[in-house]
């Protein structure tokens, strides 16, 4: 919680294009003390909150970086509405190379980054692994927590905003599959360290990536919609061991209009 709120604090000053003086000066304090904040040796006061959140234009719980929704809400909330899911329930083969890499023979936290409807999230479950799961859609994760109770096993979810979430716990296993891309590239150097300082053992990350020849997919939330370029998520793990790097390009229906999407899945494991 304490290097979250040092991190948003320093984010949403930065981004109104305030110095450390000039928000300790809106808020009655010394620089040193903003400064403090920032670099995580104290924290504001409980009182002081709402009077910061409002300096920084933000509210008290996106400064603490729980929500922050704004409005949004996933492309994909009136489809994870139905009764059917959308993304089906076969796992991704992507939980079979975790399975291979790093099976659960002791007890091993996996967390899955934009879950969805929890396909994964609930078959790693199955397989004996300790699952947390997050996404922006209240919907999905209803859903994830039905298939979870007909399957008998417990995961742990929660709404958050992958933009505004930063992690305070470790894991041994972060995964995402299909999600990443809606990283606001300004944020990836940031959520990329977060991520890196709290995978224990390793990531196992499925993004969109850019090519000249793949349009823009017709179903999405271009907006939001971030494609990476090609070779961008392995150079943030270049200091770790890449089990594998491969991209693949693949056909697409998800709006009923046929398309493309090339893609980059990378398992790399921190060696320590
Ligand atoms: C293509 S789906 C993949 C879902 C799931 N991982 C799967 O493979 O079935 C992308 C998911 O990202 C979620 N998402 C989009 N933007 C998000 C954000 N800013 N924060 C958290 N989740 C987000 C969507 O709600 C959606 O469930």
């Amino acid at each position: 919680m304490r290097e979250i709120l040092a991190g948003t604090i320093a984010r949403f000053r930065k981004d109104l294009g305030l110095t450390q003086e000039m928000l300790a000066e809106r808020l009655g304090i010394t620089f040193q003390a903003v400064s403090k904040w920032e670099t995580n040796q104290t924290v504001p006061d409980t009182v002081l909150l709402p009077k910061l959140a409002q300096a920084l234009g933000v509210s008290v719980d996106k400064l603490l970086g729980y929500s922050a929704f704004g409005g949004d809400v996933s492309f994909y909330e009136s489809d994870y509405k139905k009764d059917e899911y959308f993304w089906g329930v076969q796992p991704s083969v992507m939980c079979l190379k975790i399975l291979e890499t790093m099976p659960p023979t002791r007890p091993m936290k996996i967390l899955d980054i934009g879950c969805g409807e929890g396909k994964d999230a609930v078959f790693l479950a199955r397989c004996g692994y300790d699952v947390s799961a997050f996404d922006i859609s209240e919907a999905g994760l209803e859903k994830t927590k039905r298939l979870a109770d007909k399957a008998r096993v417990n995961v742990r979810t929660f709404r958050a905003n992958l933009c505004d979430y930063r992690l305070d716990e470790n894991y041994d296993i972060l995964f995402s599959s299909g999600t990443l891309h809606y990283i606001k590239p300004e944020l990836r150097d940031e959520i990329m360290a977060n991520y890196k300082l709290h995978a224990t053992g390793m990531v196992a990350f499925h993004v969109f990536v850019k090519k000249p020849f793949i349009g823009l997919p017709p179903d999405d939330n271009i907006k939001n919609y971030h494609p990476w370029k090609s070779g961008e998520l392995f150079t943030f793990f270049h200091d770790w061991v890449i089990d594998s790097c491969t991209e693949h390009i693949f056909d697409c229906n998800s709006s009923g209009v046929p398309h493309r999407h090339a893609a980059n899945r990378l398992f790399a494991r921190k060696e320590v």
